[in-house]
């Protein structure tokens, strides 16, 4: 049986800042916010929004969009970290907007950046197992990202929602099952203790953080896809069409395509190397355009890698169809997925 993506949709506030605005009332040069972290603007959500209304606009965008049938969804999960209640979760209100089914299970999940993910996975084991019984799965990735004001995060905020229909009729994306890698570790890189509205991170620690877990992750998942084609040599540069990565800020993804192109070719590729030149034409054409609505609406935590997947699928789905990609979600803490 397939499963996959057969309907994605995502929605953001109405307010925006400019990014060359917010380096001016920092007096820092918007260089550093538009050239060094990639971010042309960022989402400002309004005192009347917040992680529900996010994920209501995106679901509802997605269902009227795609004519979807709301009878035949069996599953609702709401993959956030920026919830409105810290026991009831979102999907019941999402529930109740949509109208879904009574037979309907409904819940929340989170893991910093990566709850949306294990919800994925879940649904597609849920409909891979036979136990969906031709049900199709909702999965909303729905956040709103705050920093305090004047710290370094504070330049990578954003607020956004990604909606997903998962169901044996993936006609946007197939997703393969049998090749996932995992890295998870115990790390203190970002949190939000439940007295606090905004982020705490150890910025550049959690790059660090990101990039091992990316490696690790990258590596299992090696294994599982060598265990059903042994001569496969070199899989990141033979098969994968375009490579999307979880999306703080857009140069992170810049970042983890050097890592990963250094990880595979295990050696350093310095700024002054002349192969950075070949690293560097290698992320424009697989990873670089899809990542101008990240680069226009900032981490959406959750939504950040479905973001960069709707705006390649927008862009790419008759060029590349038939062709392998590759997503890789981190959520701080941390827990990562390859797939
Ligand atoms: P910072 O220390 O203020 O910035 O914070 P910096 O000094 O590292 O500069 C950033 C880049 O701008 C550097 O480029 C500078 O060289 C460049 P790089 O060396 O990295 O390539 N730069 C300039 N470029 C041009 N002209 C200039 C100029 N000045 C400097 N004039 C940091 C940056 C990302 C650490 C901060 O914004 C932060 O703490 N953000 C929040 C944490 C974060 O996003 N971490 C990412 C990995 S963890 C993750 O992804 C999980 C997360 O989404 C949460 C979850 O899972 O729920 C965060």
């Amino acid at each position: 049986m397939k499963v996959g993506i057969e309907a994605i949709a995502f929605d953001i506030p109405k307010f925006y800042i400019d990014m060359a605005d917010l380096a001016h009332c920092r007096s820092i040069d918007p260089a550093k916010f538009i050239k060094g972290l990639g971010q042309v603007e960022m989402s400002v959500a309004s005192p009347c929004e917040d992680a529900v209304t996010l994920a209501a606009g995106a679901a509802i965008k997605m269902m009227h969009g795609f004519n979807i049938d709301k009878e035949s969804i069996g599953l609702c999960v709401v993959g956030t970290e920026t919830p409105i209640d810290q026991s009831k979760p979102i999907a019941s209100h999402i529930h109740e907007i949509l109208g879904l089914p009574k037979n309907c299970r409904v819940f929340e999940t989170k893991h910093a950046c990566y709850g949306a993910t294990a919800a994925l996975a879940m649904a597609t084991d849920w409909i891979l197992s036979g136990r969906a019984q031709g049900k199709k799965a909702l999965i909303i990735a729905s956040d709103i990202a705050r920093y305090g004001l004047n710290t370094a995060g504070e330049p990578t905020q954003g607020a956004g929602a990604v909606a997903m229909l998962i169901s044996s009729n993936p006609r946007l994306l197939e997703l393969e099952s049998n090749y996932v890698g995992c890295y998870s570790e115990q790390v203190m890189d970002f949190w939000r203790p439940t007295y606090s509205k905004e982020a705490f991170a150890d910025g550049h620690f959690s790059i660090q953080c990101y990039l091992n877990a990316l490696a690790g992750s990258f590596d299992t998942y090696k294994e599982s896809f060598k265990k059903h084609h042994s001569d496969a040599p070199e899989i990141l540069n033979n098969r994968f069409a375009a490579c999307l990565y979880h999306v703080p800020f857009v140069k992170m993804a810049n970042k983890a395509h050097h890592k990963l192109i250094e990880h595979e070719l295990n050696t350093k590729i310095e700024k002054e190397d002349p192969r950075m030149e070949d690293v560097q034409r290698d992320f424009n054409e697989r990873v670089g355009y899809n990542l101008k609505l990240n680069s226009k609406v900032g981490n959406i935590y959750t939504g950040s890698l479905y973001l960069s997947l709707f705006n390649f699928l927008e862009q790419n789905s008759e060029r590349h169809s038939g062709r392998a990609i590759s997503l890789f979600s981190y959520g701080s803490g941390c827990t990562s997925e390859f797939f």
